[in-house]
């Protein structure tokens, strides 16, 4: 096994638009997708179409949004022995709404996402013991997101922590406790209350949470490619000028990524490199993991 993914799982519903609908008003949108989301699967699918053994925790509704959720999961071969049912709750789900300029707007409603606990972590224990990497995004509660952090490093297992969506209640003390943190700016704005703008705005916000103790900060700033900083170093790579169709999930489609590379190889700046052209990929293509390339398409792609 080498990545445990403990978090969340959505159904995507995208909605293309032209403009949103003001109060009371009703308009016609272009097109709409469905497809299997949730930034903890997301991420888990992306590092498993990258080669990645994947184990992932996490809790469905006991509706069809949750056996077709468990279907995509056994699809990319993701281990589900700790994907459960919760009976009388929804799945959660994603109304998404996607502009003409490719940026989204993302509502979540958790749902069965909310009953992942620390005792579930506990029961799985033998097989995340197994894992090289463990990675956490904040769509399921706190609570079990610090607990999944201890676990971690009590075992010796690197934790990776995306901080989204960003709450200002995450604890400082958990955050230091990880190995790396990888928001986005807006996220990295929202927990440090720092301006975000420019690359060196980033640049100071990022090293501001070094000096409070975070390890490694790693913040994915769309087209103005990614940013890394620890006591040590401080390094930039600049984003891969694609056409952008849809963002939606390409943070994801990183984060999975880096955790597939960092497993194999340990080389932080090479799999930030690689993390990076994977989300570029993505942006490219309508939805969120169905717009990210397995292994041997991504490796044949030509920038
Ligand atoms: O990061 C993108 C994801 O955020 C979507 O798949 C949606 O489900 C929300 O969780
Ligand atoms: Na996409």
């Amino acid at each position: 096994m080498d990545i445990a993914v403990i978090g969340s799982n959505m159904v995507d519903l995208i909605t293309y638009v032209d403009s949103m609908p003001k109060e009371g008003e009703t308009l016609e949108a272009s097109s709409f997708e469905m497809g299997c989301g949730g930034k903890g699967a997301n991420q888990a699918v992306a590092a498993a179409k990258m080669g990645s053994e994947v184990l992932m925790l996490s809790k469905v509704g006991a509706d069809m949004f949750g056996d077709n959720t468990i279907a995509n999961f056994k699809k990319y071969e993701i281990d589900t022995t700790y994907v459960e049912k919760v009976n009388g709750i929804a799945s959660g789900v994603a109304p998404i709404f996607v502009d003409h300029d490719s940026n989204n707007r993302i509502l979540i409603v958790k749902g069965a996402n909310q009953h992942l606990l620390p005792a579930d972590i506990d029961r799985a224990a033998s097989k995340i013991k197994q894992c090289k990497l463990m990675v956490l995004q904040l769509e399921i509660s706190l609570e079990t997101v610090y607990h999944a952090i201890d676990f971690g490093r009590q075992h010796g297992i690197p934790v990776v922590l995306n901080p989204a969506p960003a709450t200002k209640d995450l604890d400082f003390k958990s955050v230091c406790k990880c190995d790396f943190f990888i928001p986005n700016e807006s996220e990295l704005e929202i927990l440090t209350g720092m301006p975000v703008t420019t690359k060196e705005e980033v640049r100071e916000a990022s090293l501001f949470l070094v000096k409070k103790g975070v390890k490694q900060v790693i913040v994915t700033m769309g087209r103005q490619g990614v940013l890394w900083a620890s006591e040590s170093t401080v390094g930039h790579v600049e984003a891969h000028d694609v056409g952008a169709v849809d963002t939606t999930g390409a943070g994801d489609a990183f984060i999975g990524c880096f955790a597939h590379e960092y497993v194999q190889t340990g080389n932080l700046k090479e799999s930030i490199k690689q993390a990076s052209a994977y989300a570029a990929w993505s942006v490219t293509k309508r939805g969120t993991q169905t717009s990210y390339p397995n292994r041997l398409d991504f490796m044949n792609w030509k920038i």
